[in-house]
């Protein structure tokens, strides 16, 4: 029987170092404001926090997530931003029964053939964004599309999903450019686009890489002939640093900074404050990830162990949160508009609801 009165173990697993570090603190912070607002407890609960680094590295992932399940004991799991990463954790929270909720890694397979009642996401999966995309470019009439990214999972995922609704459009993808995760060596790789002459380029980046590839990209002369699409990782939590490079991309993501919905206005008034900076996607995944928490808390009185009372209630739920409220399919992925949204100096500008209420198919889930 779980002590309701004990603590709540929050083990924490995001990146804080590397090319995604800025988006691991974004997610804290998001957590902790809803926290926050909640006065430091979820259903009576205190909740300790135990963090660790994954640096966004896969072969380091099932050794820090056991640590956290075996070594500290913790209720519940929280992470990560790595699509590889996330898989490492969504195995080991599969096979050990921890609720696991994942904050932003979009890897297809963790609400697909991995899914289980123990596994939820507060954000989404690289299909969702990347499948939106594709029928932007194709309205737009570009029929020749070269795609760059990162060669990962989420990249892979990414260009696919685009790949698929661009291609039933009749646009044709002619060349998938790749490079490791997480390298930013884009010259050689710029100049195959340069020589290629699509009629637009496809890109997944975010965090560090995200803020070079769309420097490297105007610099090389390239945004002025060939215009560049991609989810919005590419320019959310970016602006400033990207500067005038980012001015009038296009992208589709499931927020944009300019949704001026009573619910939004108040988060990213409440956020400002705290933390002297504007939220982004990230923060608000972070978010909704404590509100998921809460909720399923909420439902068994802060009794982590009554498992079905748990679930059933995240299940059930309608997250009430700054994107706009949204459900949670069957696999435990958000079914959630996607809006398609253009850099205007330092905001992600609201342009219109691509895709509503999109759910991931989820392909080889079953539960
Ligand atoms: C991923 O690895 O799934 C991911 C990382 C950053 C932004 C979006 C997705």
């Amino acid at each position: 029987m779980a002590q309701t009165s004990a603590k709540l173990k929050v083990g924490l697993m995001l990146p804080y170092t590397g090319t995604y570090a800025s988006l691991g603190n974004a997610i804290e912070n998001g957590f902790r404001l809803y926290l926050a607002e909640k006065g430091g407890k979820l259903s009576g609960r205190e909740i300790e926090f135990i963090k660790v680094d994954d640096e966004s590295d896969p072969s380091k992932a099932t050794d820090n997530v056991n640590k956290l399940i075996k070594r500290d004991n913790v209720d519940v799991l929280v992470g990560t931003v790595h699509s590889g990463v996330a898989m490492a954790m969504a195995k080991v929270a599969k096979d050990t029964g921890t609720i696991l909720i994942v904050p932003n890694a979009g890897a297809d397979v963790v609400t697909g053939a991995m899914c289980a009642p123990n596994i939820f996401r507060s954000s989404f999966t690289n299909w969702q964004p990347g499948y939106a995309m594709g029928e932007v470019v194709a309205k737009k009439g570009h029929k020749k599309v070269v795609t760059i990214t990162w060669k990962y999972a989420a990249g892979d995922e990414s260009v696919n999903g685009f790949k698929e609704s661009f291609e039933k459009a009749g646009g044709k993808v002619v060349k998938e450019l790749t490079l490791p995760f997480p390298n930013v060596e884009f010259q050689a790789l710029l100049t195959e686009i340069a020589a290629t002459k699509p009629d637009a380029v496809y890109t997944f980046f975010s965090g560090g890489g995200a803020v070079k590839f769309v420097k490297d990209y105007a610099a090389a002369g390239l945004k002025k002939s060939i215009p560049l699409y991609g989810p919005g990782f590419l320019t959310d939590g970016t602006l400033e640093a990207q500067g005038a490079a980012a001015e009038g991309l296009l992208t589709t993501l499931h927020y944009a900074d300019s949704l001026g919905t009573a619910r939004d206005n108040a988060f990213r008034l409440a956020y400002a404050k705290t933390y002297k900076l504007q939220p982004d996607v990230f923060a608000v995944q972070g978010y909704d990830a404590a509100q998921m928490l809460g909720i399923g808390l909420a439902a068994v009185k802060g009794d982590i162990s009554k498992r079905a009372g748990f679930v059933s209630a995240i299940e059930k739920a309608k997250i009430d949160s700054p994107r706009g409220a949204f459900t949670l399919s069957k696999s435990h992925n958000p079914v959630q508009d996607i809006y398609l949204r253009q850099v205007v100096g330092n905001e992600n500008r609201f342009v219109s609801v691509i895709s509503k209420a999109l759910a991931d198919p989820a392909r080889g889930c079953k539960m």
